[in-house]
């Protein structure tokens, strides 16, 4: 059997406490014939030490070398310039690379013939490419935390509370966009003891809400009808016209409420805006806001700005948290880890990593191989771009 060198960098990203590979997923990849590389201090920001690397069976390199003798990169989020630059041709490179976002960095792997492959590209509904499924798994993450944010600003209880000095209130809260990150939000917001509503376009996810104890919001002025759903199992993008009916119909439920959780997101698109500043004004002061889909192109709440609090002239508190499963960086890189180590397991032929673009799984995954883009949806994003410029000129 041949045996493969996995290369494992400290993350560059500003903020970025998660790294792609733990020590434990180390030990698990050895008796596979994977040798792994990290990079010193690649673990810090989640708490895992170099020597417990070591002790795993790893080899701690620079980045420089590492680059260079790595057959695989894993990481969390796309490589910088520099190391881009280093890559290597016929080295594969896995990781949550964004590429609908930023689908120009696939063109540069395919010219050094890296072979690029993205999870946040897998297909969500195959059973068998579940352990592989890094969105679940840093979304649920992201769910549960935004929870605990939310109430730490929130200057009341969550539970409705018996004492000798008074009784307290549930605390009332609000889901939009019952998604992985949505449900478990519902499921977190319910164990703290607060009253709770989610709220989805898509039909289906009614019965997941009210399974978990919830309420369902239902809205008249835009009702949540089949079709708003795509075959991939994603919310299809809404029209213009559509979005200021839903913004509308949301209004009344996000004034009454005294916490929001945004977690809409439309894959490769712009996340929708669900409360506007209108609704942000009718909401009571104290009351807070905490946005998953905050981020540098926008989110889902008309005040929010990325990483960052806002409280609001009517003093509510206005969360951009769109990176959370970095401030639960421990157990987000072991969650991940186990998506990487799924990956690549099913990559392995004979102790090779070797692409089959045959599978249905790498055909999703694949971004590019052996010196060209291959995934439908980035060429296509990446010949709009083209055929833009040569409409500017
Ligand atoms: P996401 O992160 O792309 O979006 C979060 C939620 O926002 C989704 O539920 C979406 O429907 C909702 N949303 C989008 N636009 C909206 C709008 N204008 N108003 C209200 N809500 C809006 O979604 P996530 O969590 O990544 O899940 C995507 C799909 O994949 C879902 O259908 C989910 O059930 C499915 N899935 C299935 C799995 C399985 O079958 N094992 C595992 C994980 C996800």
């Amino acid at each position: 059997m041949g045996s493969v060198t996995v290369g494992v960098l400290r993350e560059r990203a500003v903020g970025e406490r998660r790294v792609a590979l733990v020590p434990e997923a180390v030990g698990r990849l050895a008796p596979g014939g994977v040798r792994v590389l990290v990079e010193p201090g690649a673990g810090a920001g989640a708490w895992f030490a170099d020597a417990e690397y070591v002790a795993a069976g790893a080899e701690l390199v620079p980045a420089g070398e590492l680059v260079q003798r790595a057959q695989v990169l894993l990481c969390v989020g796309p490589p910088d310039a520099r190391t881009t630059t280093a890559l290597r041709p016929g080295s594969l490179l896995i990781g949550l690379l964004d590429v609908l976002r930023t689908p120009v960095a696939a063109g540069v792997w395919a010219e050094t013939g890296v072979t690029a492959l993205s999870l946040d590209l897998l297909p969500r509904t195959l059973s068998r490419a579940q352990p592989m499924d890094a969105l679940t798994s840093q979304a649920n993450i992201a769910g549960y935390k935004s929870v605990l944010v939310a109430a730490d600003a929130f200057r009341r209880f969550f539970p409705m509370l018996t004492t000798a000095a008074g009784t307290s209130k549930p605390a009332t809260v609000l889901v939009l966009g019952a998604g992985v990150a949505g449900l478990q939000a519902i499921a977190t917001a319910r164990r703290m003891g607060a009253v709770v509503t989610g709220y989805d376009v898509r039909p289906e996810s009614r019965e997941e809400v009210l399974s978990l104890g919830a309420r369902f919001l239902e809205t008249r002025a835009f009702a949540t009808t089949p079709g708003r759903t795509g075959a991939d199992g994603y919310a299809r993008p809404l029209a213009e016209a559509e979005q200021l009916a839903q913004q509308r119909a949301l209004e009344e439920a996000v004034a009454r409420a005294d916490v929001v959780i945004t977690t809409a997101r439309v894959p490769g698109g712009r996340s929708p805006v669900l409360v506007t500043a209108r609704a942000l004004e009718r909401m009571r002061p104290g009351s807070v806001v905490v946005d998953l889909a905050a981020s540098e192109s926008g989110g889902n709440v008309e005040r929010s700005e990325p990483d960052a609090t806002v409280v609001t002239a009517q003093g509510v508190t206005v969360i951009g948290a769109g990176r959370l499963p970095s401030a639960m960086a421990t157990a987000a890189s072991t969650a991940y880890a186990r998506n990487t180590g799924a990956l690549l397991t099913h990559l392995l032929r004979d102790g090779i990593p070797t692409v089959d673009l045959a599978d249905e799984i790498q055909a999703a995954v694949t971004v590019t191989h052996s010196g060209s883009v291959v995934h439908p949806a980035v060429v296509a994003l990446l010949d709009d771009g083209r055929a833009r410029l040569g409409g500017n000129r």
